[in-house]
């Protein structure tokens, strides 16, 4: 499996934990740094270490989950990087999930005007979706991701064996990301997905989805237009995201969320995007068999609307979507309305 090219740096997947050591040793930096959260400290960490054999380095861990990340936790990665005497040429090493590979992107490349960093993912929601393509940040005020920077790591390591301790919860959540993969770019992909839903998803699927993301990457790095397809599902699918971290004592997983963002703009699809009916059923079939009903109450629509309106991908008071005409082809920049919006919450709460 050759490591994948994307944007300056190289996404490893043969061996990868090797690499990393390789990497180190022709960077020559001043200090190593990991950052984990307290499951991948537990989990994760004793693999790499005992590929860094007697390499020195200084760990930095925060506590896991959404949750978590904003920007009070950089503040303390930032103090603990002053603390342990970092300078520019420091790398750190982000081993974790969505939350520590976004969060400790973002936090070095704003340390010192940008630090090195590379990633290693530990769920397959990170493996697939958030440790490649360059984007860096935290939620702030209820709003996902709302700070942040496009900063490339200098390299990807990818690790399928870190999957095995996941829970399944987190599997099924970066399940989500892969059926997107499909929806918006590779009908065939989709297909093999929904007859091969297992335990672990192996790692030539973590291969392709990873192949697929970074094929759109690297046409549009900075999302002018075509890097909008991945965020199909993901207009409904942060609001019902925030709602739920704000509401609810075991919140939904992002991929979770998602799966409802699916849900609802594959209706919307099907509505203003000539998405035909049969294929809206097959999405729902297939989402709906994988993922727990969420329980969307008529109460909590204002405040999902109030979400939406925030979502940074907007352009002024417009609700913007990314929307399928089939499976495999995405429409960007489709403007829905609120009622619209609503109606696809319907959609969902019918099931
Ligand atoms: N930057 C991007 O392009 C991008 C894309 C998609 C999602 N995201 C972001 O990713 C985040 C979600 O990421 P996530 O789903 O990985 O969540 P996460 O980082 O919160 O990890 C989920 C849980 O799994 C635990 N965990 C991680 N690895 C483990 C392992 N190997 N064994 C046992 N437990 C382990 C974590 O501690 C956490 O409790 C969201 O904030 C989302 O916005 C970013």
């Amino acid at each position: 499996m050759d490591a994948i090219q994307s944007l300056g740096y190289s996404v490893f997947f043969e061996d990868s934990l090797t690499q990393l050591v390789s990497y180190i040793e022709q960077g020559n930096y001043s200090k190593i740094f990991i950052l984990t959260d307290d499951n991948t400290g537990k989990y994760c960490l004793p693999l790499v270490v005992s590929k860094l054999e007697n390499r020195s380095y200084d760990l930095i861990e925060i506590t896991a989950g959404e949750e978590n990340k904003n920007i009070d936790f950089c503040i303390g990665v930032w103090k603990m990087l002053i603390d342990f005497g970092a300078d520019r040429r420091s790398l750190l090493i982000n081993l974790g999930g969505g939350v520590v590979t976004d969060l400790g992107g973002f936090v070095a490349s704003t340390f010192k005007r940008g630090i090195d960093f590379v990633n290693i993912p530990t769920t397959l929601l990170s493996q697939v979706d958030a440790s490649v393509g360059g984007k860096t940040g935290v939620d702030m005020d209820s709003i996902k991701n709302i700070i942040g920077t496009f900063t490339q790591p200098k390299a990807v390591f990818i690790d399928h064996e870190f999957l095995n301790t996941l829970p399944q919860r987190e599997i099924l959540s970066g399940m989500a990301e892969m059926l997107k993969h499909g929806l918006i770019a590779d009908k065939s992909y989709w297909e093999r997905l929904k007859n091969n839903i297992v335990a672990i998803p192996n790692q030539e699927l973590v291969y392709h989805s990873v192949g697929i993301k970074n094929n759109v990457v690297l046409e549009d790095p900075h999302e002018k237009g075509l890097r909008k397809s991945l965020n199909f599902g993901h207009t409904v699918g942060h609001a019902v995201e925030t709602y739920s971290l704000d509401n609810d004592e075991n919140h939904l997983t992002h991929g979770e969320a998602i799966a409802i963002g699916m849900i609802c703009e594959s209706w919307l699809s099907y509505k203003k995007a000539g998405l035909s009916q049969d294929v809206l059923n097959e999405i729902v079939s297939v989402i709906t068999r994988m993922y727990p009903k969420y329980e969307v109450n008529d109460a909590s629509f204002d405040e999902l609307a109030a979400l939406m309106k925030k979502d940074k991908k907007n352009e002024g008071d417009e609700i913007n979507c990314t929307l399928l005409s089939d499976i495999g082809t995405c429409v960007i920049n489709q403007i829905c309305t609120v009622e619209e919006l609503f109606d696809s919450l319907r959609f969902y709460k019918g099931l």
